[in-house]
Formats: C-alpha cells, sequence, structure tokens
C-alpha cells in the first residue's frame, strides 16, 4: 500500500475520531498563515476538514505548509483532536475537530488558477465558458459534486425500479438512420462509400418500437439523444432520456407506471411537494385555462374567456376579434391595480412583444365604481364593466389585464406568458413545489402555415384515437392522437404515445402528413415491413433525464445539471469541439468544405 492512502475522508471526522491517527487525501481548499499555526482546509469529495500545522510541535513541516496553495492535492497524516474552545466551525459537519498534522506530502501542485474554486455565491461573476473551458476545476465546487451525485442516484433509482416492474434495459445503436423527432439530424460520413450518412438517434424510437415487434415487451433505456435544434436554458444538442416502450397496453398503463416512478424517485431525492395523484387536463383544457400546454399549475390566476361569458362586449378591438373567431380573454394581476402608468406600460409593451395588438386594464382600487380606472371606460357601459369584473372574480387591488385577438393563438401565447410573469412578480412559482400534471389527447397533427402542410404534433408514429379516423379526410386538425405529456412547473417534462402498430394505419398518417409513397418505402420502409409481420398494440414515453434534475434542484440552465455541457451555439470550450480535420480525413470521406456564404 502507498505510504500516504487515505484511511479516512475529510468529511467523515467527528468528535468520536478524537485521538486517532488517519490519512487524508485532497485538495487544499484555503490555507492561512498565523506564522505559529498554519492552517489548511482540506477538501475531498466528502466535505471538508481543517488541518492545523502547531510550528511549535513540528517545526519542519512548516516550509512545506506554507508552499501550499489554492488546489493542491495533498496527503496529510495526522491525529485527531477536537478544536481549541471557541474555534469550532458550525458551517462544517467536520466543524468540532480537526487534524494535527504529522506528515504532509505534496502530491501534485497547482499553478495559479483562472478562476476561484469558490462557494455557489460566487461563481454567477465567473464567465460561464471560462468555466467550461476548465469544467474539471468547476466541477470540483462541491455543489455541482451534488449534482453529479443527485444525478446518479436518480439513474440507479430509475434503473431498480424498471427492474422491479419487469424492463429489460437494451442498447440500441448510436449510428442510426434518420428518425424524426422535429430537429436537424447530425450526421456521420460513411467512409467507405461517400455520399452516405449515419444519422445520430434524435431518440430511439423506431428502434424501440421495432424491440416491441421483436416481442421484448417491455424496454427502457438511459438513451442519449441527438438533435441540432436551436438550444434554449432547457434544451442541449445532447442529452439523455428515460426512453421506455411496453406492449399490450393502452394510455392508462403508461401514465400510471410513470406518475408511480416520477413519484418514488423524486421522494427519495428531494423533499419537494408534489400533488398526487397528478392532475390530468386534456390539450383543449389546459389551452383554455392556462393559454399553453405545458401548465404552471403552483398557482392559480387561470385565464377566462370574456369573449365567450360576455358575447356582446361592444368595445370594437374585443367584438372584431370575436367576429373573426378570435378570443377576447382576461388574467387577473394581484396587486397591479396601484401598478404606475408606465409600469402597465410596459406589461402592455410585454404583450406586444409576444405579438398581442395591445393589452387592455381594468384597475381595480376598490370594488365600487369609483375604485375603477381603465382607459377603454368609453367604450363600455358602467354595466358592461361590471359585467367583466364579475367574471373574471376581479377582487380589490386586482389589474385585470386584457387581450383580443382574431388569432386565439396569440391571445393564448401572450396571456399565458403573462400569466407566468406574473406569478414570477408575485413569488407564486415556489421552488419548494414540484407540480406535475398530465396533458393528454393532443391533436395529431398541426398545420404548417409557412409549409402549407400537416406536421405531426408529436412524431408520425402516434396513433389516432380510432373515434377520430373519419376526420381524415375531412378535417384533419381535428384528430386527436393518443399521445401524452408529463409537465412540471410550466416545462415538459416526458412526451409519449400509444403507436400505430398497423401498415395501413401508419401509411394513412404518413400520407396526411404529405410523405410520398416513394419517401414512405425510402425512409420508412424498413418499420412498415415490420408491422406487417404480427406488431403487438404498443406505446411508450421518454422523459428528459436532464430535466429532471433541473426540477430537483430549482435550476434554470440545464448546463448546471450535466457534467460536460455545450455552450449556446453548440461549443464545448474545453475539448475544443467541434474542430476542424486534416485534408487527408476529408479526402477519405469524400468531403470537400465549402464555406458558408457570409452574410
Ligand atoms: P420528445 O421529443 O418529446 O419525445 O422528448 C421527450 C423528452 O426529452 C426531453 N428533451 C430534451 N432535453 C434536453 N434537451 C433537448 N434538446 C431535449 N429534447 C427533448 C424532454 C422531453 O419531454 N421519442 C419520443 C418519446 C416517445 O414518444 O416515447 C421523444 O423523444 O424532457
Ligand atoms: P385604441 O382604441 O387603439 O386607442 O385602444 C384603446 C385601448 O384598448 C387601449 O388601452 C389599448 O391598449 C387597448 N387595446 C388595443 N388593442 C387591443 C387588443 N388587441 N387587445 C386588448 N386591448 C387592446
Amino acid at each position: 500500500m502507498k505510504h500516504w492512502k487515505r484511511t479516512a475522508d475529510c468529511g467523515s471526522l467527528r468528535k468520536t475520531d478524537v485521538g486517532k491517527e488517519i490519512t487524508l487525501n485532497g485538495w487544499a481548499h484555503r490555507q492561512r498563515d498565523f506564522g505559529d499555526l498554519v492552517f489548511i482546509d482540506l477538501r475531498d469529495r466528502t466535505g471538508i476538514v481543517q488541518v492545523v500545522i502547531d510550528a511549535a510541535k513540528v517545526p519542519d513541516l512548516v516550509a512545506t505548509a506554507n508552499s501550499v496553495k489554492s488546489e493542491f492535492v495533498l496527503s496529510i497524516r495526522g491525529i485527531v483532536q477536537v478544536r481549541r474552545e471557541g474555534t469550532d466551525n458550525l458551517a462544517l459537519a467536520t466543524g468540532e475537530v480537526e487534524l494535527a498534522a504529522e506528515v504532509i506530502e505534496i502530491l501534485g501542485p497547482c499553478k495559479t488558477l483562472p478562476f476561484q474554486i469558490a462557494d455557489e455565491e460566487k461563481m454567477p461573476l465567473v464567465d460561464e465558458t471560462l468555466r467550461l473551458k476548465h469544467r474539471y476545476l468547476d466541477l470540483r465546487r462541491p455543489s455541482m459534486y451534488e449534482r453529479l451525485a443527485v444525478r446518479h442516484r436518480a439513474i440507479k433509482l430509475i434503473r431498480d425500479f424498471m427492474d422491479r416492474e419487469g424492463f429489460l434495459e437494451i442498447e440500441t445503436p448510436i449510428f442510426t438512420r434518420s428518425t424524426p423527432e422535429g430537429a436537424r439530424d447530425y450526421l456521420v460520413p460513411y467512409r467507405l462509400e461517400p455520399g452516405l450518412f449515419y444519422a445520430l438517434p434524435q431518440s430511439p424510437q423506431q428502434y424501440k418500437q421495432l424491440l416491441m415487434v421483436a416481442g421484448c415487451e417491455r424496454y427502457f433505456q438511459i438513451a442519449r439523444c441527438f438533435r441540432d435544434e436551436a438550444q434554449r436554458a432547457d434544451r442541449q444538442p445532447e442529452f439523455t432520456q428515460l426512453d421506455l416502450e411496453m406492449s399490450f397496453v393502452e394510455q392508462e398503463d403508461i401514465l400510471s407506471l410513470t406518475e408511480r416512478l416520477t413519484i418514488e424517485v423524486v421522494s427519495q431525492l428531494s423533499d419537494k411537494e408534489m400533488l398526487t395523484p397528478f392532475p390530468r387536463f386534456t390539450f383543449d383544457e389546459s389551452m383554455r385555462r392556462y393559454g399553453n400546454d405545458k401548465p404552471d399549475i403552483r398557482f392559480g390566476l387561470e385565464l377566462v374567456d370574456i369573449g365567450e361569458k360576455l358575447p356582446s362586449t361592444q368595445f370594437p378591438v374585443f367584438q372584431g376579434a370575436l367576429d373573426e373567431g378570435g378570443l377576447v380573454k382576461a388574467v387577473r394581476y394581484p396587486g397591479g391595480a396601484s401598478l404606475s402608468r408606465k409600469e402597465v406600460d410596459d406589461l402592455g409593451g410585454f404583450c406586444r412583444e409576444f405579438g398581442a395588438k395591445g393589452l387592455a386594464t381594468i384597475a381595480v382600487t376598490e370594488l365600487n365604481p369609483a375604485g375603477i380606472k381603465t382607459p377603454i371606460a368609453k367604450f363600455l357601459t358602467e354595466e358592461q364593466l361590471q359585467d367583466i369584473l364579475t367574471v373574471t372574480e376581479a377582487e380589490a387591488g386586482d389589474l385585470i389585464c386584457i387581450v383580443a385577438d382574431p388569432k386565439p393563438s396569440v391571445v393564448s401565447n401572450v396571456l399565458s406568458r403573462l400569466r407566468l410573469e406574473i406569478g414570477r412578480r408575485l413569488n407564486l412559482r415556489a421552488p419548494n413545489k414540484l407540480y406535475f400534471s398530465w396533458v393528454t389527447d393532443f391533436p395529431l397533427v398541426e398545420w404548417n402555415e409557412d409549409e402549407k402542410r400537416w406536421d405531426a404534433m408529436h412524431h408520425p408514429f402516434t396513433s389516432p384515437y380510432e373515434s377520430d379516423l373519419p376526420h381524415f379526410e375531412t378535417d384533419p386538425g381535428k384528430i386527436r392522437a393518443q399521445c401524452y405529456d408529463l409537465v412540471c412547473n410550466g416545462t415538459e417534462w416526458a412526451s409519449g404515445s400509444i403507436r400505430i402498430h398497423k401498415a395501413d394505419v401508419q401509411a394513412r398518417v404518413f400520407d396526411l402528413l404529405g410523405i410520398s409513397k416513394e419517401t414512405q418505402q425510402e425512409r420508412f420502409g424498413h418499420i412498415l415491413e415490420a408491422f406487417s409481420y404480427g406488431a403487438p398494440p404498443h406505446g411508450g414515453i421518454a422523459p428528459g433525464i436532464d430535466r429532471l434534475l433541473m426540477f430537483l434542484f430549482d435550476e434554470p440552465n440545464i448546463r448546471e445539471v450535466m457534467a460536460f455541457p455545450k455552450m449556446g451555439l453548440g461549443f464545448d470550450p474545453l475539448m475544443g469541439a467541434p474542430a476542424s480535420v486534416d485534408e487527408a480525413q476529408l479526402k477519405e470521406l469524400g468531403l470537400k468544405i465549402v464555406p458558408h456564404k457570409k452574410s
């Protein structure tokens, strides 16, 4: 055994260890020199403990101790002792004791750090590119290590749960061909025949369905997915799903399994509050009440349909919107009656940013005619105004915010964002709550105005409700899909569906999506053929692992819960990827670089 080998972890030392001789390994978190005493806070992944070098007892160690700088890797042997009276550090689990050093060995010196390995609060000051360039230093922060550890535990809990439920973990290829999930593919050139490419999977969707045809019945995988799409705070170009698929099931079986799994994992890893059973909304209901298909149900302030409840609103802007098939809806802003003129104008600006043509407001200082102020007073009778307050259940202090538009999607989008903004301002989006809910019965397809065609709302393998099949010919927008999302605090966590398992229905959906027969054969011939050899009814779902960690840590940035994430435009400043390659390599692959035209 190496003489420097550790016999205890830094974070483990307690009063019961006093008198023991032990060896610690770790990093010098901090070094303080008081002349007769030198202190080194030694850190390993379990925690921090104070080491004291007493010049009176170990004079030979002082020079070494003084040469130690931040983040040196050390092995220190010594005797555990209680700290001097009055110097306990209650912030540390080891704060009552210290190690009186007898031997210090420097195992790895450290040059000047690009940034301090500091506590959480100080880190936002460090540029993120710099942090990611030196991610191995960034990950030394105890809070980052904690995230990796919880991620590990989440995956372990998931694996154990799935195993108990009779699922088989099966790996599927990374080099494959395009499987549509709505993003661009990452391509890998095939050396032996220039012009051919593998695509990295956007998800294991087709393979898992083929595994159902193969008779595996219950499959899961902790699956890496690759999507070349615009990044957002909750999106990375490569990310991890718990991908699962089951045969001989109905939608209810998948919802129930996923719900049990979610409750088990979340309750094991946090003490955040959940609403159980998870509330369920149909897509239509979610759109009506929250204006989007991922409701944040930690707070109320639901949208109120004024147009529906008060069909003759008179106000030309409102009436005009209704006449053109649009919506007039409102959201309550408690306390908003006291906003200044400028603050209300800014709220209008916020709405216009998301496409509203205007924002009508009614300030309700008090629930009587004298207490009501609104720029639209001249368009409404006192009775109509009162009716609006009644249907919106206005309370004293409220600002009633109304948006009208001929396009229902504009009203929904704007008011759903305004509702979230109000929730944020009023601290209603509590971090100690994880309010999951199901959204079901999505439309099968949505109209793509730019390309004048129907797009799959989920993916083309999603099964329509049998009862909606007649709409295929007449009104495809009305076909509902056996498709469901699991949402948490206003973010989509998981998405899945019952699949089409009959080749003729699959072909019909491809037809609807405007995929020609040739393309169907060329791109999906293999799956259509598989379905013709005895395919069981099946369905599945895929919750995002990275997003689960975001929820658990109340972390808005997905990069903070991944070991080695990519920057905004897909760059990895640590590895320097993506990178150019040798001319010879390109030649071998039959590739020629045509630079983008500078715009
Ligand atoms: P979908 O594309 O909705 O469904 O993805 C399912 C879940 O994966 C996570 N996710 C992401 N996480 C981080 N970065 C991204 N770019 C990203 N994209 C998706 C989300 C999302 O809810 N094959 C289907 C599932 C199925 O039908 O079974 C699929 O991939 O948490
Ligand atoms: P105007 O007649 O354009 O001066 O608008 C009168 C009031 O109606 C103002 O308070 C506007 O902010 C509001 N308003 C205008 N367009 C809309 C709209 N599309 N939805 C809600 N309010 C609007």
